[in-house]
């Protein structure tokens, strides 16, 4: 049911919502993390987990002989193989179906990455993605992802309801509704259990959108054209400080979204 939920809410605002300033905001951050993870490297087969538009799907062709870029809605994969074909990519498969099942074979596949927070939206069956990844994994296979951070500043400051419920889940995260959909949050030591357990290594970890996350929902959701020039100043000057800031594990832990990475042991 959740699945259906989400795959029609992103059918609906395929069309905008990557170029709202929440999304331009965290682009710089996922392309510095894709060429950190694949410079000097071939992969044979690289997954793009949630691939949505295609946006970091374009980033990981040209370091592979091919990628699957898999993701529930329809009308985001209509517009990320639009936008390999414009690039001339013919070296990427585009799957419609949940990641919670791989339609990859044991040990095959070089490198995973799943950014834009697409497994916080798996908020029951999460522990299969990780385990999945992990079996369709080579050993030393690298898996770079994106989840929700449980104690997000805006919530702390911002919205008590929430805070109450992530006060009552003790140990691990919660859930967050962004736009009726509810997505799983995750502590730190909490993500490290998790990858741990399904055997993967984790090697880093960042946080996105600290102070970048205080303004208001409708200008971070906003076209960059329609929140006015004074607005776009000061997300300008907040991305720049979250992305000195996030490395450091008490902002680290402010943040909205994380950046991880982990090996396949
Ligand atoms: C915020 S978008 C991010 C898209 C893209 N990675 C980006 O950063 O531009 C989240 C994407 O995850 C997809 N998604 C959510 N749950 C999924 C699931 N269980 N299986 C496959 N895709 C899923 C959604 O359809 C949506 O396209």
């Amino acid at each position: 049911m959740d699945e259906q939920r989400v795959a029609e809410f992103y059918n609906a605002v395929g069309c905008s919502y990557d170029r709202s300033l929440y999304f331009l905001a965290c682009d710089p951050l996922y392309q510095a993390e894709i060429a950190r993870f694949t410079r000097g490297r071939r992969f044979r087969r690289v997954l793009d987990l949630g691939c949505g538009t295609g946006k970091q799907t374009l980033l990981l062709a040209p370091f592979a002989d091919e990628v699957w870029a898999i993701d529930l809605s329809a009308e985001s994969l209509r517009q990320a193989e639009a936008r390999c074909a414009r690039a001339g990519f013919r070296n990427v498969r585009f799957l419609q179906q949940s990641i919670v099942a791989l339609p990859a074979e044991d040990g095959s596949v070089d490198a995973i990455f799943s950014y834009g927070d697409v497994i916080s939206h798996v908020n029951v069956a999460y522990l299969q993605v990780f385990a999945e990844s992990a079996r369709v994994l080579t050993p030393g296979g690298l898996m770079a992802f994106e989840v929700d951070g449980k104690w997000e500043l805006d919530m702390l400051l911002h919205n008590p309801e929430e805070r109450a419920r992530a006060r009552a889940t003790r140990g691990m995260g919660h859930l967050r509704i962004w736009r009726d959909i509810p997505c799983k949050t995750f502590t730190g030591p909490e993500i490290r259990r998790i990858l741990l357990k399904a055997g993967l290594r984790p090697v880093r970890i960042r946080g996105v959108n600290i102070f970048h996350c205080l303004l208001p929902e409708t200008v971070l959701f906003g076209l960059p054209q329609e929140v006015g020039a004074a607005w776009r100043m000061a997300s300008a000057v907040l991305q720049r400080l979250d992305a000195a800031i996030g490395i450091l594990p008490g902002f680290c832990r402010l943040a909205s979204t994380r950046l991880v990475a982990a090996v396949k042991r």
